[in-house]
């Protein structure tokens, strides 16, 4: 139907979750740990609202929207993100590009423009892929499916040391306002809701290590030898 190009029999383990839950943080050691490779699929909805920013284009205009983030000119390169050349990484962290973010990737037409692009991360050895919509639309035939989350206030404070970490100045109970907010467009809008999907396995990472978590993710993707 969409031209789904990516081998079939490169293994997915699709990680989708709310804002702030430590997907990403999983993610990336489980890819570590596997050797895969990683898709950290909400880089590429900040890149375009940041973009959109500085083409000074309006949120909600998503002919205009979809077009950029077709042709979004953005390379991953180790850990650092690159948008026209210039390092962005840190940039795509701040409140105002995650809300932007949000926004942006209620438009189906963005969300189009960005299907291939995420498919063509899927590479061997394996790829692990963190977003919203990895094991729903994504990579619907991914082998292992994983929701995680984590309690809103327990988020908000990882949230908070991350932000405060880089130097960037935060406060707890706004980003608790902003999570839930987020986390209510995200749940609620009509393309590619954060639903958990019925064949994704729940990990709640609250009362859990980094470690704990990297682990259980890595024996459930055992299990699908
Ligand atoms: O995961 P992260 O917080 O970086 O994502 C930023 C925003 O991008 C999310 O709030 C969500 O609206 C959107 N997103 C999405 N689908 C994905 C990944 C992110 O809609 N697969």
């Amino acid at each position: 139907m969409n031209g789904n190009a990516s081998p079939p029999d490169v293994p997915v383990i699709a990680i989708d979750g709310p804002s702030a839950s430590g997907k990403g943080t999983v993610a990336q050691g489980v890819a570590a740990a596997l050797g895969f490779h990683y898709l950290d699929s909400g880089a590429l909805y900040r890149l375009v609202a940041l973009a959109a920013g500085r083409a000074g284009l309006r949120l909600d205009d998503e002919p205009r929207l979809a077009a950029l983030a077709e042709r979004l000119p953005a390379e991953f390169c180790g850990s650092d993100i690159l948008l026209s050349g210039e390092v962005v990484t840190d940039a795509l962290r701040t409140e105002s590009c995650s809300a932007g973010a949000s926004r942006v990737a209620s438009l189906a037409g963005v969300r189009t423009a960005l299907l291939e692009r995420q498919r063509a991360f899927r590479r061997p050895p394996g790829l692990v892929a963190d977003g919203r919509d990895m094991g729903s639309v994504v990579f619907p035939d991914a082998r292992l499916k994983v929701f995680l989350t984590a309690s809103a206030e327990v988020r908000a404070e990882r949230r908070y040391k991350q932000l405060i970490d880089k130097g960037i100045p935060a406060n707890i109970s706004t980003l608790l306002l902003d999570l839930r907010e987020r986390d209510a467009r995200d749940a609620s809008r009509p393309v590619a809701p954060l639903v958990r999907s019925p064949d994704a396995r729940l990990l709640d990472t609250t009362g859990m290590t980094i470690a704990e978590a990297v682990a259980t993710v890595v024996a459930w993707f055992r299990e699908t030898a």
